[in-house]
């Protein structure tokens, strides 16, 4: 893929980039006797070089990393032997790579689009430190199933999010590069706070994995609707079932063109379930007091649940 005359400059420069990089290593070596902040000698592993030695044909990406939560880490304060790896520590042993001028890419993992690196083992180098908490629940969960790398939400050369190192600015572009039909629902008329920067995909979400259906975060999809409106878990004396089997039977919670996020307009969401041969939605003859009032709720309007002691009509 790379053009002929690209390969024969980086042959010419192959020299020149060697003879940099053993000038560069050696003064580090003579960089570690000095007694200074720097960070404790390390003994690297055969086929590694150090991430002085890929600063030498790779400035702007180092600059760029050092910025980072992780390059801060790893090139300056490493904690274990895995950071002290520096650039290697995800990119793997590089000699081969360094020897080649940059040609080869042998035992190199890029994380380049051509890259041919397995997903599955691109993820096990983030893998490698981040399996606890968040993570998990990761294998097996939809986006592992679905092939999905940890590179397709995350950007780790560089920050381009304001936290968590995201592929985009924000979380909702990020989610939006693949769900799009869920990001152009947040721009109907009833929405949750999300577009006004307030609530994001991760309140409800966890990307990385859950123990629940959709990857919501509380146990069921009414749970996670509870941590914010409390006052719809009741308990109440006179229960509307479907409430309290899903929140979704009614709410779309992406965002609706109906009021109050409704997946259907009133009075059809009731008469979904509330058979048209009762009372309410029998053929509302002119003069009838249920006509007048189309909107079920405006009598019925404890919908959620009520407490009064005769409410069991929803109605007070
Ligand atoms: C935490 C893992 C990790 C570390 C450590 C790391 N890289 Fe990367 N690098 C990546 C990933 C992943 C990509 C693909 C693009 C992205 O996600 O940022 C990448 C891309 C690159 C690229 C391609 C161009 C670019 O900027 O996207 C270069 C060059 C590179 N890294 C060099 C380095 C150098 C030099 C260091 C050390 C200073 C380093 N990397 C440290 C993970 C890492
Ligand atoms: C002698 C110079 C040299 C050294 C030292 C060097 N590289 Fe490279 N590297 C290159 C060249 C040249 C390329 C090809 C650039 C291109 O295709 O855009 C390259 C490509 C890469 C890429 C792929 C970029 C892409 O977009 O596909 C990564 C990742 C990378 N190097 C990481 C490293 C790491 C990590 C180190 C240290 C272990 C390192 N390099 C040391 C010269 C070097
Ligand atoms: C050598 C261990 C190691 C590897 C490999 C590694 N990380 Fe990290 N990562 C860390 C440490 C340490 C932190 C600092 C925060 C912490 O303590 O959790 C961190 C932080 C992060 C953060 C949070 C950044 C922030 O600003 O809050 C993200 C996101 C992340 N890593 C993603 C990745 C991805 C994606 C990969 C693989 C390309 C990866 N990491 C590889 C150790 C590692
Ligand atoms: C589908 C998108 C997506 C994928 C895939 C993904 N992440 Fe994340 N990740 C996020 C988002 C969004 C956040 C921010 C969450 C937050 O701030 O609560 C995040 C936060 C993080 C953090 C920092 C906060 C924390 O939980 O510690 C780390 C570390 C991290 N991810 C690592 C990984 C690793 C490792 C992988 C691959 C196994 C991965 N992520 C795959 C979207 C994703
Ligand atoms: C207020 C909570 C909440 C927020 C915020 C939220 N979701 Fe959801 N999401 C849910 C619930 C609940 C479901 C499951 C609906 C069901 O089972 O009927 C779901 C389902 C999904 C599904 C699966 C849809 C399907 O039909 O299987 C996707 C994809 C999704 N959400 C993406 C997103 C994205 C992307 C964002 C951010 C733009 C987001 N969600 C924000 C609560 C939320
Ligand atoms: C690179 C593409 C991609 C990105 C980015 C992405 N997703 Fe997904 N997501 C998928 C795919 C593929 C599926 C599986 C869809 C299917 O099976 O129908 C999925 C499924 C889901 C589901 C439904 C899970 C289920 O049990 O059915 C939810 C919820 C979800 N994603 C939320 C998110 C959130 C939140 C983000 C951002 C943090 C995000 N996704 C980013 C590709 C992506
Ligand atoms: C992270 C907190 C949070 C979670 C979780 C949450 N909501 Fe909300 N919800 C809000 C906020 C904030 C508002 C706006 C309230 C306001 O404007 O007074 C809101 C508003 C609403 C509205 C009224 C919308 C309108 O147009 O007035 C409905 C309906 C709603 N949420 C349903 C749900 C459902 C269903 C769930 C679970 C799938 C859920 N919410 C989960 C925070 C949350
Ligand atoms: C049987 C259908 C139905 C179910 C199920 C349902 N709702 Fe509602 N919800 C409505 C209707 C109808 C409205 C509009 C009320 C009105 O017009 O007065 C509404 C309004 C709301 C509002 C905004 C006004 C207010 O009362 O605060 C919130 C928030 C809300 N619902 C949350 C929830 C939550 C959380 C759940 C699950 C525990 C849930 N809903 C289940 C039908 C339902
Ligand atoms: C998903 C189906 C479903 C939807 C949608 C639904 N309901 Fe119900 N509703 C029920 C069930 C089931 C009962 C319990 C019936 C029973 O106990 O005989 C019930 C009970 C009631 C009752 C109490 C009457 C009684 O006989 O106990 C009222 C009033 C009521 N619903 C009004 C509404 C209104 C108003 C709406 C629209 C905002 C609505 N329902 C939407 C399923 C639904
Ligand atoms: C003007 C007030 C009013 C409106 C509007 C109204 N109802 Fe009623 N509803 C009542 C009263 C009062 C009762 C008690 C029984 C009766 O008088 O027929 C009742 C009873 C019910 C019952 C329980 C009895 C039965 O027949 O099962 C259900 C379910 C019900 N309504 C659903 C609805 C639905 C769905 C709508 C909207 C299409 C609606 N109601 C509109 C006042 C109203």
């Amino acid at each position: 893929m790379r053009n002929a005359g690209r390969r024969i400059l980086l042959a010419a420069l192959i020299p020149t980039f060697l003879g940099v990089a053993i000038l560069v290593g050696s003064s580090a070596l003579q960089g570690q006797v000095k007694p200074a902040a720097e960070p404790a000698p390390t003994v690297l592993p055969r086929g590694f070089v150090g991430a002085e030695t890929c600063k030498t044909c790779h400035t702007e990406p180092f600059e760029q990393f050092s910025a980072t939560t992780m390059g801060k880490l790893f090139l300056k304060h490493p904690r274990n032997a895995k950071e002290a790896l520096g650039c290697e520590s995800c990119h793997g042993p590089g000699q081969a790579h360094v020897e080649s001028g940059g040609t080869a890419f042998d035992g190199l993992i890029t994380f380049a689009k051509q890259d041919p690196t397995p997903v599955e083992q691109r993820n096990g180098v983030c893998l490698q430190c981040h399996e606890r908490a968040a993570r998990l629940h990761w294998q097996g969960s939809p986006h592992e199933l679905r092939d999905l790398a940890c590179t397709n939400c995350h950007r780790v050369m560089t920050n381009i999010s304001e936290r968590s190192q995201l592929a985009k600015p924000t979380e909702i572009e990020t989610c939006g590069q693949c769900h799009l039909e869920r990001r152009a629902q947040l721009m109907r008329s009833s929405h949750m706070p999300l577009r006004e920067g307030k609530m994001t995909c991760t309140s409800c979400h966890d990307p990385h994995g859950t123990v629940t259906d959709k990857l919501l975060k509380g146990n069921s999809v009414n749970d996670n609707c509870y941590t914010c409106h409390a006052e719809k878990r009741g308990p109440f004396l006179w229960e509307h079932p479907p409430v309290m089997e899903s929140c979704s039977n009614c709410h779309d919670p992406h965002g609706s063109n109906h009021e109050k996020l409704l997946k259907v307009f009133k009075p059809r969401l009731c008469q979904q379930c509330h058979v048209e041969t009762r009372h309410p939605t029998t053929p509302q003859t002119p003069g009838s007091r249920f006509v007048f009032n189309r909107s079920c709720t405006n009598c019925h309007n404890r919908v959620h649940g009520s407490n009064h002691p005769s409410g069991q009509l929803l109605n007070r």
